[in-house]
């Protein structure tokens, strides 16, 4: 398999020719288990026997996937990753599947998830915070470039590398906008305007979720929160924000802006994209050409004693997880691509 991979902060295009089979992939420690719609799959540390370098290999049982409806996103992840090239988005080498289970051969990013950083500090500081807005908006504004709405912005998906740059990982729930999508999503007489022109449709979610993930990350709680998802959705809807006193008067505005219900006015959706959220008065001090050349100088750089190193993450004992029968033939169709 031969890739493109720019390496790390040289930022210069290096092919690489990674000729790797499930054989020379060594499990060495499970250090976390994919969560959200439930546990079909874990991430394994493994090492490349020939080049001694890490990788995560992130491995799906084959019925999991399918008992929990997970088809879609799990090609949906395939697909957005493979076209992806990102220094803020985490590398997909590799994808295989056997009659077990599927396969994706990721890049190890060791520094651990922004949410334990975040919960063990309660909250940034608003430069802190103002770091991780400005890759993570660089990050968005690529996607979104490609017609890709990534649509599950949250610290649990937000990792570090060992300098401290972010790298987003867990495309899931990430989706290409492509013609298919509004055609076959309405009906042609009831498309709202915004399908119908493609502009900006559902690229509007992203923004949305950054004005909650910057609230979070400078408040240390999200701005609607509830016991119950059905008390969240209504604090939603009603769009009743109450932030605490410390906070930045121009970061209170960049959120309000960003949590605008009716997305055609919500920043970074409007004509002029990510361009006005790069102008925001919050934003005033960053030199945007140099946020994806990995200039800015991280906040929290991890404590990283190898590139193997797991301490970062959390980590599970070896168990049984891989005496499972095979997957009838039929089921193996559904994935006859990955
Ligand atoms: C927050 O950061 C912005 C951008 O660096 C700066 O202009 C502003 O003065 C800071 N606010 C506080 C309260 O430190």
């Amino acid at each position: 398999l031969i890739c493109p991979y720019i390496l790390g902060s040289l930022w210069k295009k290096k092919v690489f020719n990674i000729d790797f089979w499930i054989g020379a992939i060594l499990l060495m420690s499970i250090f976390h288990i994919v969560s959200g719609t439930g546990t079909f799959g874990r991430v394994f540390l493994v090492k490349d026997k020939k080049t001694r370098g890490f990788f995560a290999l992130k491995a799906m049982k084959i019925p999991d996937v399918i008992r929990l409806k997970q088809e879609q996103h799990v090609h949906n992840e395939k697909e957005v990753l493979t076209e992806v090239n990102h220094p803020f988005l985490v590398r997909l080498f590799w994808t295989h599947h056997d009659d077990r289970f599927l396969y994706m051969l990721m890049e190890y990013v060791n520094g651990g998830e922004l949410f334990s950083y975040l919960r063990s500090r309660g909250r940034f500081s608003n430069s802190t915070g103002m770091f991780y807005s400005a890759e993570i908006v660089c990050a968005i504004e690529y996607l979104h470039s490609k017609e890709i709405v990534y649509r599950d912005l949250k610290p649990e998906n937000i990792l570090l590398d060992n300098e401290g740059h972010i790298r987003l990982t867990d495309f899931g729930f990430a989706k290409k906008l492509s013609e298919r999508t509004w055609t076959l999503c309405g009906t042609p007489e009831y498309l709202a305007p915004e399908v119908i022109q493609s502009k900006g449709h559902g690229r509007a979610v992203d923004w949305w979720a950054l004005g909650i993930l910057i609230f979070e990350m400078l408040a240390g709680y999200p701005p609607f929160f509830d016991d119950n998802p059905f008390g969240i959705y209504q604090k939603i809807l009603a769009g009743k924000l109450e932030f605490p006193r410390h906070l930045d008067f121009y970061v209170k505005d960049l959120i309000k802006k960003f949590l605008v219900i009716d997305r055609a006015r919500r920043l970074g959706n409007m004509k002029n994209g990510a361009d006005d959220v790069k102008k925001h008065r919050w934003f005033k001090s960053v030199d945007w050409d140099s946020v994806p050349c990995r200039k800015l100088k991280p906040p929290i750089v991890p404590k990283v004693s190898h590139e193997g190193d797991t301490s970062n993450f959390d980590t599970y004992p070896e168990d049984e997880w891989k005496k499972d029968t095979p997957v009838p033939a039929k089921d193996l169709e559904i994935f006859k691509d990955f």
